[in-house]
């Protein structure tokens, strides 16, 4: 049975994510983060439940070196036959912190490196074991997009390159707001989907890059940050009336986790690569992303930026794009 890598595929919308892959689409799962307990024991859940195997892979996606010995482990595991085929890499973990700015242990703004920096090097090392056809998956967010209510909702995208927003606030600068770095951290996702399904293309691979839009969605783990009272309001049946109202894009935590999964694993969606989707009041649509988000010159820079800020090595550098 093939096997599909999820970040954060434990908690919040990954929950339900990982659960249809191992019922309706039978696969083995890979369970990676930073919380070995919590994966451990959903991990049990999902053996019981649905009888796959599951394996559990300890990738701090904040942490260059983590994500490092994570891969690696990863490797000797489809290199010891621990875990078949891999079909699909799912980047969906990620955070919104709230307080004050904080830098990751290799310097880097946390929000930049744990939702963006981490993940690329997480694809960028483990591409080439993606199987023909195979997935590689990405969480974005609505708020990238300064043109909608959910973009103005969280802090306008910032038009800062990563390099600059990866150390923003170490020049004795007031550093860019947690709410636009968390914003711009789902654009720079979005701009390297798309870069990466181009790359692909021109490379003659038949893996698919695809970018997938949760939704505003509660009940998950996301304002886990914030005050009490801020996340209870947000949960609120309140909260969520005004928000429709407002035109912000409503998800749900059972759907929204399981349009992850259709993306990644129906068949349908085999033509999806360079596409951006959406879980919308209940439906999964294919959606228009920001202006800014099918601009090529930026998303070049960004990928030749985002290269030098995960210090990848030359031997390191995916095959199939050498
Ligand atoms: N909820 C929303 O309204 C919404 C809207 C749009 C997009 N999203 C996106 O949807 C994705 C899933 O979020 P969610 O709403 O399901 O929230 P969630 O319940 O908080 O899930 C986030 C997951 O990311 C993991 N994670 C955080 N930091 C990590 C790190 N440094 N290394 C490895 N894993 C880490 C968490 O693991 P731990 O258990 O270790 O913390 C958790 O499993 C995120 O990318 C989020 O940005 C959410």
């Amino acid at each position: 049975m093939a096997t599909i890598l999820i970040t954060g595929g434990h908690s919040g919308i990954g929950i339900e994510c990982s659960k249809l892959l191992a019922s309706t689409y039978h696969y083995n799962l890979i369970l990676a983060g930073r919380s070995p307990e919590k994966m451990n024991e959903f991990a049990t859940e999902l053996r019981n439940a649905y009888g796959i195997k599951v394996s559990v892979l300890k990738m701090d996606t904040s942490s260059l070196s983590s994500v490092r010995l994570g891969v690696a482990e990863c490797c000797k595991m489809l290199d010891n036959g621990e875990v078949d085929t891999l079909q699909a890499i799912i980047c969906n973990a990620g955070i919104r912190l709230n307080g004050k700015i904080s830098y990751t242990a290799d310097g880097y703004e946390e929000t930049i490196a744990t939702n963006y920096l981490g993940h690329a090097l997480l694809v960028e090392l483990l591409i080439d074991r993606v199987a023909e056809n195979g997935r590689i998956v990405f969480t974005a967010s609505g708020t990238h997009d300064p043109d909608t209510t959910d973009g103005k909702m969280m802090g306008i995208a910032a038009e800062y390159s990563v390099t600059e927003l990866a150390n923003t606030g170490k020049d004795s600068k007031k550093p860019v707001s947690l709410g636009k770095l968390y914003a711009t951290s789902k654009l720079d996702i979005i701009l390297y989907a798309y870069e990466l399904d181009r790359r692909l293309r021109k490379s003659g691979s038949s893996i698919l890059s695809i970018a997938y839009d949760p939704g505003a969605t509660s009940g998950t783990g996301f304002l886990r940050s914030m005050p009490k009272p801020v996340q209870w309001l947000a949960g609120s049946s309140f909260a969520h009336w005004l928000m429709k109202r407002n035109g912000v894009t409503m998800g749900d935590i059972v759907l929204s986790g399981k349009f992850l999964a259709t993306v990644t694993a129906n068949p349908k969606y085999a033509n999806g690569s360079g596409k951006y989707f959406q879980s919308n009041d209940g439906n999964l649509i294919e959606q228009k992303s920001s202006k800014l988000s099918y601009d090529e010159q930026r998303a070049r820079k960004l990928w030749n930026d985002t290269k030098t800020l995960i210090h990848l090595q030359p031997n390191e550098e995916a095959k199939i794009f050498r």
